[in-house]
């Protein structure tokens, strides 16, 4: 951060987000890699550059952060949800013929946690309608599905460096482009709908207003302090796979023997290693342990209310029953405390803390 000061160019676009760039744009193995503000900004230009209309319908889980729904209904679209797979917490793909119409546009599926959506199912059904595949990957940089990095299976993918992230620029996100005949119109959305990246190169002499845009380029600032973790992903990576295996291994007798069910990474999948949750028998369950956890100076943290039943989801004629394994998950979800320089001896407290709860 110190040498983008120094280099006096702390605007978007300088010497540090040319890194993060190539830094991602080579890992993924992509047409083009574009820093945002955020992931909830790399969401709204896809639904931009996918020329999403009043009347398309986008298909996306309940079970997720509200910006995955909103970046496209800003644009007019409807959500269409669908249930999650009891084991992964992921768009459950065995329901996605049942939801697509001739008006959907998009499909949406969300790595929860960091563990692979079944792209294969979920590309294959896409490709046979036509339909886009976004791939919100908030959670999975790094993970991978079949051997094959996560954000690489849609004709974009979107990430989030917001600070709960594994890796952070405080509030940030990028945009993997992987269909390349959407680069030049994103440079353009994210630089104010005009083609100053093209001026900058040297491809054009003026740079002047071509379409609609936004401006979505985080300070250099933002990146010099992000590069500095991509460029430690191992060791990120790994402290953060020591912390989960840390719980996965101390908790699994406690889990058996008091009827809750801890995260699981299916064969396919590597994981980024997000989170660790925890599915506890029941919402008095939880509701008991998050108490005692509060009585031990710990935090522990629940999410995602099913987006069909918030305000906004019921106004589009959503109701109980409509995502039954969401409404029942969302209940019963308990987030452990999850940081990458979590000691042992933190851990060791955590977990001895959460043996001692005694149900009501
Ligand atoms: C699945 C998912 N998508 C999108 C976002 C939005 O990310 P950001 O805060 O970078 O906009 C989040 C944030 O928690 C998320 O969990």
């Amino acid at each position: 951060m110190a040498q983008a000061l120094a280099n006096g160019h702390i605007s978007g676009d300088g010497p540090f987000t040319k890194k993060c760039h190539e830094l991602l744009t080579s890992i993924h193995k992509c047409a083009a890699t574009l820093l945002t503000t955020s992931c909830t900004h790399a969401l709204e230009m896809s639904a931009l550059l996918l020329d999403i209309k009043p009347g398309d319908e986008v298909i996306l889980p309940s079970f997720t952060f509200v910006s995955t729904a909103n970046a496209f209904v800003l644009r007019g679209a409807r959500p269409i949800f669908a249930d999650i797979r009891p084991d992964t917490l992921n768009l459950d793909e065995t329901r996605l013929e049942t939801l697509i119409t001739s008006r959907t546009r998009v499909i949406v599926p969300v790595h929860y946690a960091g563990v692979g959506c079944e792209m294969d199912a979920i590309c294959a059904i896409a490709a046979n309608h036509g339909i886009a595949v976004v791939e919100d990957n908030a959670h999975g940089l790094f993970g991978r599905y079949r051997g094959r990095l996560l954000g690489t299976f849609g004709a974009l993918s979107t990430l989030s460096f917001h600070e709960t992230k594994n890796f952070s620029c405080g509030e940030g996100g990028a945009l993997i482009i992987n269909d390349p005949t959407l680069v030049e119109r994103a440079e353009i959305i994210r630089e104010k709908g005009t083609n100053r990246s093209r001026f900058f190169r040297g491809q054009v002499d003026k740079y002047t207003w071509v379409d609609i845009g936004s401006s979505y380029l985080p300070s250099d600032l933002l990146a010099a302090y992000l590069l500095a973790q991509l460029e430690s992903r191992e060791h990120v990576l790994a402290a953060r796979r020591r912390v989960y295996e840390y719980y996965l291994e101390h908790l699994a007798e406690w889990a058996a023997a008091n009827g809750v069910r801890l995260p699981l990474i299916p064969d396919s999948c590597e994981s980024s290693y997000h989170m660790f949750y925890m599915l506890l028998p029941s919402l008095a369950h939880r509701t008991t342990l998050i108490t005692h956890l509060r009585e031990h100076g710990i935090m522990s943290v629940f999410h995602y209310l099913p987006l069909h039943l918030s305000p906004v989801g019921r106004s589009f004629g959503y109701k109980e029953g409509d995502c039954p394994v969401t409404e029942d998950v969302s209940d019963r979800l308990l987030r452990l405390p999850f940081y990458n320089d979590l000691t042992i001896d933190e851990l060791c407290r955590i977990v001895a803390a959460i043996q001692t709860v005694m149900w009501e």
